[in-house]
């Protein structure tokens, strides 16, 4: 079959980016517009069904802690670099940035 002028075979790995599906306008609104307001409960950040990840109430709490701490203890903290300075990881399919310079 072909996907987006991709070809793929029968036996191919194919990989799924949840990321991307986090993204789908016809489950969010603006999907590409940051809004930390944004209720969906939807999406697929921690994967689905029986591999839904174990982890994500720890994560959850995890990064709870950090950005409710992290602005109050650092308020002057900037980015120091142009904010499209920061590059993503290509080489694990969860991303994240290479580097996050900060003053
Ligand atoms: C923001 C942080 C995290 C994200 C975004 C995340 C994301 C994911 C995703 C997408 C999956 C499903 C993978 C699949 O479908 O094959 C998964 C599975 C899993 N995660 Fe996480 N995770 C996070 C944190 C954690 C933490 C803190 C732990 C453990 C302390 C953890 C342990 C696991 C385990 C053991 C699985 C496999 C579950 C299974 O197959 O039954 N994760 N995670």
């Amino acid at each position: 079959m072909e996907i987006d002028g991709v070809s793929i075979r029968a036996g191919d790995l194919v990989l799924l980016d949840n990321g991307a599906a986090n993204h789908g306008p016809a489950v969010f609104a603006e999907p590409d517009r940051f809004d930390i307001t944004r209720k969906a409960a939807t999406h697929l950040t921690f994967g689905h069904g029986l591999r839904y990840c174990i982890g994500a109430p720890l994560a959850r709490m995890e990064l709870q802690a950090v950005f409710s701490q992290l602005i109050p203890r650092f308020p002057t903290m900037r980015l120091a670099v142009p904010a499209e300075g920061p590059t993503v990881r290509k080489d694990v399919r969860t991303g994240g940035l290479t580097s996050l310079p900060a003053t």
